[in-house]
């Protein structure tokens, strides 16, 4: 399986986002396209990005009623995403429906993976917050056997969880894993980090890499660097 390095563009505008991309040349890159930008811009994003030959990973993060989701990825398959999420917490059929919509609006080729925990949440929130009765890493597992049976193709979690998910879905199964920093970044808003190096020996398919890449004086050369020790064979 490729292992790719997904950039996050969480740029206010379009302009802003090609100013970015411009940085990369003729390089064809995998990026991700969340609220931030998506909500703000529409679905001109998604054309301009894919016809600059870019993968695109959506990140909408739905979360509704089965039939509300059902018709959202229905619409939303016309623009041929390469990923599009999708909350674990929905529950079985509301994941089903996702991946529904997404074939009969035509795009099997569509990933459509689930959210399991966000990296920014911490196991004193899962207990205090969400209370959850179990473990954070016993929560993501339980949403990744969720999302495989319902017939998603991949999970989103922290790196600490990529092996355990492996054992449990499968290797075919995506593993997309944000919450990477390089040794010498800052952590800013996210709690279970983890180096790039760290998340090809766990296990994950793809990681997502926002503010490591996008903040640094090179971007470029940075990305460079972060695939370089993501594609290594440890
Ligand atoms: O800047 P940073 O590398 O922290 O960006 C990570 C990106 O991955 C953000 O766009 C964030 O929305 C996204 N993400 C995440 N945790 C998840 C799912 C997505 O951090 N579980």
């Amino acid at each position: 399986m490729n292992k790719d390095v997904i950039i996050a563009l969480d740029f206010p505008t379009l302009e802003d986002t090609i100013n970015f991309l411009e940085k990369f040349g003729d390089e064809k890159l995998f990026v991700k396209v969340g609220m931030e930008l998506y909500l703000q811009n529409g679905p001109v994003v998604l054309k301009k990005i894919k016809s600059l030959g870019h993968k695109v990973f959506l990140d909408l993060k739905l979360h509704d009623i089965p039939n509300t989701v059902y018709g959202a990825t229905k619409g939303l398959a016309q623009f041929k995403v390469d990923i599009l999420t999708v909350h674990g917490a929905g529950g079985y059929e509301m994941l089903a429906a996702a991946k529904r919509g997404m074939i009969e609006g035509g795009s099997v080729e569509t990933n459509v993976i689930a959210i399991t925990q966000l990296t920014s949440t911490s196991e004193k929130q899962v207990k205090e917050e969400q209370l959850v009765g179990v473990s954070l890493e016993e929560s993501v597992i339980n949403y990744a056997k969720l999302a495989k049976k319902a017939g998603l193709d991949g999970v989103v979690s922290s790196v600490w969880e990529a092996k355990v998910i492996k054992e449990n879905c499968g290797e075919e199964f995506l593993k997309v894993t944000p919450g990477i920093r390089l040794e010498t970044d800052e952590v800013g808003d996210q709690k279970r980090v983890a180096t790039p190096e760290r998340a090809a020996c766990e296990g994950s398919t793809h990681i997502v890499v926002g503010r490591s890449i996008t903040k640094a004086k090179n971007p470029l050369e940075v990305y460079n660097l972060i695939k370089k020790q993501f594609t290594k064979k440890y």
